[in-house]
């Protein structure tokens, strides 16, 4: 088999490459690890920034996403036991975010690439990365038919790699090649979704003494929410009751009262990391999302970060192969970096200004205090965080 692009992973990343690279008529295959229920099982932030949602109207899978999606225009820090809204729109003149689960993303992106007639290959196994420091990569993999194991061989000018944080892709790069920053943070995420009314109609950020508490939503009757844990809590070890509990005390006087308490219908702990792999381009091989950059979640910008490297790529590899230029392939992995590092540093900021870190203890947690004071009080910073949190523009600093 031969196509122009393949693409490994059909997470956000691949599936939206994969999108706007068929519109303008490149072929391409996608090839992924698990199944589509497998995929759409996963539980990520909700959070999508203009930007975001402007390549999704692009790409053409945004109608649902406008139906259903809330426009947000603020958000609400709590400390000292006091919410303080931050007003996004005013202070950024005008731009909003939108909130609408990475899950419902995914789903839209699958149903236009199957509406499409794209091809797609789920549960493929030994997917494996060859020549790409050559002009002719291709791509091997296993699938299990009813003859039983048969193995594949496709052959492309470009192997997109969008398979997440354990993909294979950026694991084939010669150890000399790459360079990796890494920053793991000690605590986690407790995560929850119910079917119950959100507490509040927007998303609200806590910092605590009990640590950092988010809540947050996926739509008018489901809600999600968040408090940090220890990294050595089991998910087991949380009941429904016990979790409703901590999150309540880490709540303000009014938001305690009005909170929903329900069953919960997913339940997991995320570990926090800040990742950058330098350079995103290797020959052929192209890195894009969570293959090349993890960010903490605070601040959402993981879905994000992972569209506007699929936007570069996709208008590098579309200059590529209509005008044969390789202007744009060979400036894609520095004109990603630039965007990458400026929202790990406000993710990374974030975290830090939010979580009870266990070797700062009181005097870290005076200074979170002073520094969100500041925050909220000064016209400046507030736009600071309204500016970082909708998300700069494409070309910023361009
Ligand atoms: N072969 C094929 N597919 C693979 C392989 C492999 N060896 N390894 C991983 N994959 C698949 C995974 O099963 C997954 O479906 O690649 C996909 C990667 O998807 P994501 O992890 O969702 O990464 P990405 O598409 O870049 O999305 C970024 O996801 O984690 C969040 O915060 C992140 O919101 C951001 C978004
Ligand atoms: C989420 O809804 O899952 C979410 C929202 C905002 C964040 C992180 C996660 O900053």
């Amino acid at each position: 088999m031969r196509t122009q692009v393949a693409i490994i992973g059909a997470g956000p990343s691949g599936l939206l490459l994969g999108q706007l690279l068929s519109r303008a008529g490149i072929a391409n295959v996608v090839i992924e690890r698990q199944s589509a229920e497998y995929v759409l099982g996963r539980i990520r932030a909700g959070v999508l920034e203009q930007v975001c949602v402007d390549l999704l109207d692009e790409a053409g899978v945004g109608a649902r996403m406008h139906r259903e999606g809330l426009v947000h225009g603020g958000f609400e820090m709590l400390f000292r036991g006091r919410r303080h809204r931050i007003d996004m729109h005013g202070l950024t003149g005008g731009k909003n975010v939108m909130v609408y689960g990475q899950t419902e993303v995914t789903r839209d992106l699958m149903d236009a690439r199957s509406a499409a007639g794209s091809p797609t290959v789920y549960s493929a196994a030994n997917v494996a990365v060859h020549d790409f420091d050559t002009a002719q990569p291709y791509v091997t993999y296993d699938t299990d038919g009813p003859q039983g194991r048969q193995s594949h061989r496709l052959d492309c000018d470009i192997i997109a790699g969008c398979d997440g944080y354990h993909g294979v892709c950026r694991a084939s790069v010669p150890r000399s090649a790459i360079t990796e920053y890494e920053k793991v943070y000690p605590f986690g995420w407790l995560g929850i979704l119910a079917d119950v009314p959100p507490v509040s109609h927007e998303l609200i950020y806590a910092n605590t003494e009990r640590g950092f508490a988010l809540c947050s939503m996926r739509s008018p009757t489901r809600s999600r929410y968040y408090v940090q844990c220890a990294l050595t809590d089991s998910v087991d070890a949380w009941s429904d009751e016990a979790f409703w509990k901590e999150l309540r005390s880490r709540l303000d006087p009014q938001a305690r009262e009005q909170l929903v308490t329900g069953p919960s219908i997913e339940k997991s702990i995320a570990p926090l990391r800040s990742f950058v792999a330098e350079p995103m381009r290797f020959g052929r091989l192209f890195l894009a999302g969570d293959a090349a950059h993890i960010v903490p979640p605070t601040g959402a910008k993981g879905l994000n970060l992972a569209a506007t490297d699929v936007k570069y790529l996709s208008s590098a590899l579309i200059e590529f192969f209509q005008e044969h230029s390789s202007a744009g392939i060979d400036h894609y992995s520095e004109r990603c970096l630039r965007r990458v590092w400026k929202a790990e540093r406000f993710s990374w900021w974030f975290t830090s200004l939010m979580h009870r870190f266990p070797d700062t203890a009181g005097f870290g947690q005076k200074v979170q205090e002073a520094e969100l004071d500041y925050l909220v009080h000064s016209e400046a910073a507030s736009r600071s965080l309204a500016e970082n949190y909708v998300g700069l523009p494409l070309n910023f600093g361009e």
